[in-house]
């Protein structure tokens, strides 16, 4: 029998337990033995839940159980969710978690952590919410070299894009909505500036390439520029505006992580990805490219990926997983976005061709309905970018925007 503690009853961890319970049967018959919620942590009160004996304010009545085997740290942030975490994985017990601030900022140190004490500290549900993409990349594409990875990593941000662009709703009415359906951040800044994003490239760019990504060693950018003249010039190019996560190996050896709004062409399928939904292409030497697709946030769908967890480390009692990556004093394995060679739209007023040809030579321009006279929108072709910064000023005028396009090959 394995005894399981939730840790926090917010979204995700009400979410866990009500799944749990609404599955446990067929989750105990797969499993082929007893599983079960022995406790919940939350500071607050919950007089009327079903599951009201199980609560608790005490974290040590929890470490110091030797019944529980598993705990799910669905709290959110660094402070409490790493000590607590800490203290469980010294004690052995696995911990899974959603919270990708904490595996973005203390992942190295806890994976090593819980390999010392024979447990697991499990993360599925921290990027991609519903998406399995941790375990994937791990395991199922071991035998590939990656070398690339691109996604829609928040579910809140191409949420508001998709209502924005689709149904014409403001930025704070469709944030509103988000927040309201439970899929954004305590502080959504941490959604619209990208840094949720960020945290989940981190993630995923660790377990890839070995060595840890701390977010401040990545460049990000949210979505809080975007203007809806950019999307229609996207729109009739045949593609659309998305906030991209990704990671590539350079020529040099290093990486480059980073999130960015990006044009995406028709041809890449995240071009299409609505809504709270996320898409994970990964890129290998064996497979080509595969695609992750599933609800990125949400309630369900992120406890979905933390029952999984559960059910994993219940399954590995006493053993420990190598899903692992080492630990990194700097950061000389990144390489500088500005040197990447990547085609750049552009947006601008008061400029004209001659000016911007005399600049970037051919580049292809973009129409638009209702397109001002004044204004003109092309793609320049790739060059590095610290290359098209010292270009740009040529072509005079007032630039409204200024995109990369995605370009992973
Ligand atoms: N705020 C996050 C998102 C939650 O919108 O993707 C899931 O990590």
């Amino acid at each position: 029998m394995s005894k399981v503690a939730v840790l926090g009853y917010g979204v995700v961890g009400s979410g866990t337990v009500e799944l749990f319970y609404k599955n446990k049967e067929k989750i105990v018959k797969k499993m082929g033995r007893e599983l079960d919620i022995k406790y919940i942590l939350d500071i607050r009160d919950f007089p009327d839940s079903p599951y009201k004996e199980k609560f608790t304010k005490s974290i040590d009545s929890i470490v110091d159980d030797p019944e529980v085997t598993i705990v799910a740290e669905v709290m959110g942030g660094v402070g409490d969710a790493y000590n607590y975490t800490k203290k469980c994985l010294e004690k052995g017990k696995s911990v899974v978690t959603s919270n990708k601030e904490l595996v973005a900022k203390k992942g190295a140190e806890l994976l090593k952590i819980a390999s010392e004490h024979g447990c697991n500290f499990l993360f599925e549900a921290s990027t991609g919410g519903a998406i399995p993409i941790i375990r994937p990349l791990h395991q199922c594409l071991a035998g590939n070299d990656i070398t690339a990875i691109a996604g829609i990593l928040n579910g809140t941000t191409n949420f508001i894009l998709t209502k924005m662009i689709n149904e014409q709703m403001s930025f704070s009415d469709a944030l509103t909505m988000a927040q309201k359906l439970g899929y954004a951040e305590k502080d959504p800044t941490a959604d619209i500036e990208g840094h949720d994003a960020c945290r989940k490239i981190c993630i995923l760019s660790s377990l890839a390439f070995g060595k840890h990504v701390y977010p401040e060693w990545v460049h990000c950018e949210g979505i809080t520029k975007l203007t809806l003249e950019d999307s229609c010039y996207a729109e009739n190019w045949g593609g659309a505006i998305k906030l991209i996560g990704s990671v590539k190996r350079t020529e040099d050896g290093k990486i480059l992580p980073m999130v960015r709004p990006a044009f995406v062409c028709g041809g890449n399928q995240l071009s299409h990805i609505s809504d709270v939904f996320n898409g994970i292409m990964v890129y290998g030497d064996a497979v080509d490219e595969v695609m992750f697709y599933g609800r990125g946030a949400g309630k369900l769908p992120t406890a979905s990926a933390i029952v999984a967890d559960i059910v994993d480390a219940a399954k590995m009692n006493g053993t420990s997983i190598s899903q692992t990556w080492e630990d990194s004093d700097d950061n000389s394995f990144i390489a500088d976005y500005k040197e990447d060679v990547v085609p750049m739209y552009v947006r601008v007023k008061g400029s004209d061709k001659g000016k911007i040809s005399a600049a970037f030579g051919d580049v292809e321009y973009l129409t638009r309905d209702g397109q001002p006279d004044d204004e003109l929108a092309f793609i320049v072709t790739a060059m590095p970018e610290k290359d098209f910064d010292s270009k740009l000023p040529a072509i005079g005028g007032e630039v409204l925007g200024n995109i990369r396009v995605l370009e992973l090959d």
